[in-house]
C-alpha cells in the first residue's frame, strides 16, 4: 500500500489513510474546528493484539482516534534490528480498519527528519533515560522521545496511549509530557500476554520454535521474584541476581533482572512498598523485555 508520489491522503473502508505532515494537518484542524476530541496511539507497526488493546481502548476515550506507524531509525542503534523491521502495512491497515479506525498516518523519513537523521534536534529526557534498557541501548530513549515529541505536536491529541510492557518508555513519555508542558494525558495500557505468559511483542517474531517455547520462562521468572519480594522485600539484591543467573543458566542472556521504585524506577529504599521488577534478555536474536508491578499490603 505504497503512496504514489502525488498521494497525500486515501480512504480504505471508513480509515482515512494519510501520508503526509499537510494531509494530517488539515483533517486535525477540521475535526478540531467540529469540537471533537482524538486519542493517539504511536507504533512502529508489525501490530498484534497488545497495540489493539491500545486501539480499543483509544476508541472509547475519544470522538477519533489516530494510529501512527513509522519505524524511527534513531531509536536503533549500530547493529540493532532497524534493517530487519519489516514493514507489514497491507496487514496492519486491514486489522486497523476491521477494527473501525479513523486514521493511519503513515509519514515517510523526510517528513519527520527535515534536517536529515544526524543532524536533527533531539528531546532528551535525562537521568532515566540512562538507567536499564537506556543503559544497554545508548540514544535509545532520545531517538522514542524526539519521534513521540514531534508525532504529538503533529497530531495533537488529548490523549496519547502507550503499553507498559515498555514501562522505562511509559515513565519517560509521561515525564517528558510535564516537562515540556505538552497539552495531553499520557494513558498506560496493561500488557497482553499470549497463553503461555509471553508478553506480546514484534520481535517474537525473531524466536523459533524451540526458543518461543522457552520463551515465556522471562515471565515465570518475573513471577517466582515478585512472589520472593511480597515475602521479603529486604532480599533485593539476591533476588535479582538469581532471577539473572536462572535465566542465563537455561539459555537467556540477560542484561538486567531489577527491581525498581514503580513510580520513578530509582533504586529502592527502606520502606518502599510499590516496585516494578523489570528484565531485558536475549533468546536466540531476539531481544526480549518484560517487567511486572508489585505492590505490598501495609
Ligand atoms: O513503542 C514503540 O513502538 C515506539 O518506541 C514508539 C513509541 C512508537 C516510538 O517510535
Amino acid at each position: 500500500m505504497k503512496p504514489s508520489t502525488s498521494q497525500k491522503t486515501k480512504s480504505v473502508a471508513n480509515m482515512e489513510l494519510v501520508y503526509d505532515l499537510p494531509a494530517l494537518r488539515s483533517i486535525i484542524a477540521k475535526w478540531k474546528h467540529a469540537g471533537a476530541s482524538i486519542a493517539f496511539v504511536p507504533t512502529m507497526g508489525n501490530l498484534h493484539d497488545g497495540h489493539l488493546s491500545l486501539l480499543e481502548r483509544a476508541s472509547t476515550m475519544a470522538d477519533h482516534t489516530i494510529v501512527s506507524i513509522f519505524v524511527n531509525p534513531i531509536q536503533f542503534g549500530l547493529g540493532e534490528d532497524y534493517q530487519r523491521y519489516t514493514s507489514t502495512l497491507d496487514e496492519d491497515a486491514e486489522k486497523l480498519t476491521a477494527n473501525g479506525l479513523d486514521m493511519l498516518f503513515v509519514p515517510n523519513l523526510e517528513q519527520l527528519y527535515p534536517s536529515g537523521i544526524d543532524a536533527d534536534t533531539r528531546v532528551t529526557v535525562p537521568e532515566l533515560s540512562n538507567i536499564l534498557c537506556g543503559k544497554f541501548r545508548p540514544g535509545h530513549f532520545s531517538g522514542v522521545t524526539t519521534v513521540v515529541t514531534k508525532l504529538l505536536i503533529n497530531t495533537q491529541p488529548d490523549i496519547a496511549l502507550f503499553g507498559e510492557k515498555d514501562y522505562q518508555q511509559l515513565l519517560i513519555i509521561r515525564r517528558m509530557v510535564t516537562d515540556l508542558c505538552l497539552p495531553v494525558e499520557i494513558v498506560g495500557m496493561p500488557i497482553v500476554r499470549e497463553a503461555d505468559g509471553l508478553a506480546m511483542s514484534s520481535r517474537n517474531a525473531y524466536l523459533n520454535p524451540q526458543e518461543r517455547s522457552k520463551a515465556s520462562m522471562i515471565y515465570k521468572a518475573l513471577q517466582a521474584a515478585a512472589e520472593r519480594l511480597r515475602r521479603n522485600p529486604e532480599d533485593i539484591p539476591a533476588i535479582e541476581s538469581e532471577a539473572a543467573l536462572s535465566l542465563d543458566s537455561v539459555g537467556f542472556r540477560a542484561e538486567y533482572f531489577s527491581i525498581r521504585r514503580l513510580d520513578d524506577l530509582a533504586e529502592p529504599r527502606p520502606g518502599d512498598r510499590r516496585f516494578s521488577i523489570l528484565v531485558a534478555a536475549w533468546l536466540g536474536s531476539a531481544r526480549l523485555i518484560d517487567n511486572i508491578k508489585v505492590e505490598l499490603n501495609e
